[in-house]
């Protein structure tokens, strides 16, 4: 029988948490013989409706549900005991009319605390996922006040753009969307972020020569992926959630499972100055996996148009980055 993983989910009776919580519980992302023990989170105020989520999880009755804890926001510490994985989902979302910037010093406190307590309890192996917006800086806020969490460790999602990038191409070609490979998305989790569909590939052709329209590319496909958040809360007056769910397991899944030959997935990670990112920054880049180790894909070429995306995002998160500076020990 091997050891039980332990996974901290914070706002985990939010929308996002409670479609999230029963998937990690069933065996989908760890396999059928691998125990879990859940660490739901969420703030004091809620805590009760946690309640509710743990009957639930035990009346699914699955094989791989080795434990549930419930614990309160102001006790971090306790929440991320021992975990090996910290899925970062509670934050103040982000409501129509707002751009994830205005969060920005909502949030960043909040991350503080985080760090801190995956410093100070988690296991000595811990991965931690940041989803709960602006991302990318929340986990750079994260990863500044746990200095002794190795760097590799930290992912701010952008698998979800990454989805409905391979979405929109795949509907574009009049394709499956197991045809569309190779989606990287560059930079911010937001209406920065450039989705490449120059290296993607449709049925291991280059998507530009399956689709054959630039215009389209450049211009309605990025939009749509760029705004795609701010579209769904458009239309469901609450952001995405089960969608967002998804790609956090699509995330914990492209880290652990070796990445198949001629793809990669999505997320932001600690950049070392690849690709002429500022070194430190959590930048969104086309990754791959061996199971253990996670590398940014090397040698991509980019022209002119995706050198001025790539630009304009890694603007956005130098100012963010310049905006939180205060919260950035060491
Ligand atoms: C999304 O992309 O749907 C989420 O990050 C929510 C948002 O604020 O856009």
């Amino acid at each position: 029988m091997k050891a039980p993983i332990r996974v901290a989910i914070t706002g985990a009776a939010g929308n996002i948490g409670y479609a999230l919580t029963f998937r990690l519980a069933s065996g989908e992302v760890f396999g059928p013989d691998q125990p879990v023990i859940l660490n739901l989170v969420e703030v004091p105020p809620v805590l009760k409706s946690l309640d509710g989520v743990e009957m639930e999880l035990h009346d699914c009755a699955f094989d791989t549900l080795a434990g549930v804890k419930k614990v309160g926001s102001d006790n971090l510490e306790e929440g991320f005991g021992d975990c090996n994985l910290v899925l970062c989902v509670g934050s103040i979302p982000r409501k129509e009319g707002m751009e994830r910037g205005d969060l920005i010093r909502i949030n960043g406190p909040i991350f503080t605390n985080t760090g801190k307590a995956i410093e100070k309890t988690a296991a000595k192996d811990v991965r931690i996922v940041v989803v709960g917006n602006p991302c990318n800086t929340n986990c750079l806020i994260a990863m500044h006040n746990a200095p002794s969490v190795p760097r590799d460790r930290w992912f701010a999602m952008t698998m979800l753009d990454e989805n409905r990038a391979v979405s929109q191409l795949a509907q574009k070609a009049g394709k499956p969307v197991t045809s569309v490979k190779h989606v990287g998305i560059w930079g911010n989790h937001s209406a920065t972020q450039f989705p490449d569909f120059y290296h993607a590939t449709i049925d291991g052709k280059p998507a530009p020569e399956v689709i054959k329209d630039d215009a389209w590319l450049q211009n309605t496909f990025v939009d749509t992926v760029q705004k795609r958040g701010a579209a769904v809360i458009k239309a469901r007056g609450a952001s995405s959630a089960a969608s967002a769910a998804n790609a956090v397991l699509d995330t914990v899944k492209g880290i652990i499972r070796p990445t198949a030959s001629g793809d990669c997935f999505s997320a932001a990670v600690y950049s070392n100055g690849e690709y002429g990112v500022d070194k430190g920054l959590i930048f969104g880049y086309p990754l791959t996996s061996d199971g253990k180790t996670v590398k940014i894909i090397p040698g991509l070429e980019h022209n002119e148009f995706a050198q001025s995306k790539i630009k304009v995002t890694l603007d956005e998160l130098k100012s963010e980055r310049d905006t939180i500076k205060d919260l950035l020990p060491g």
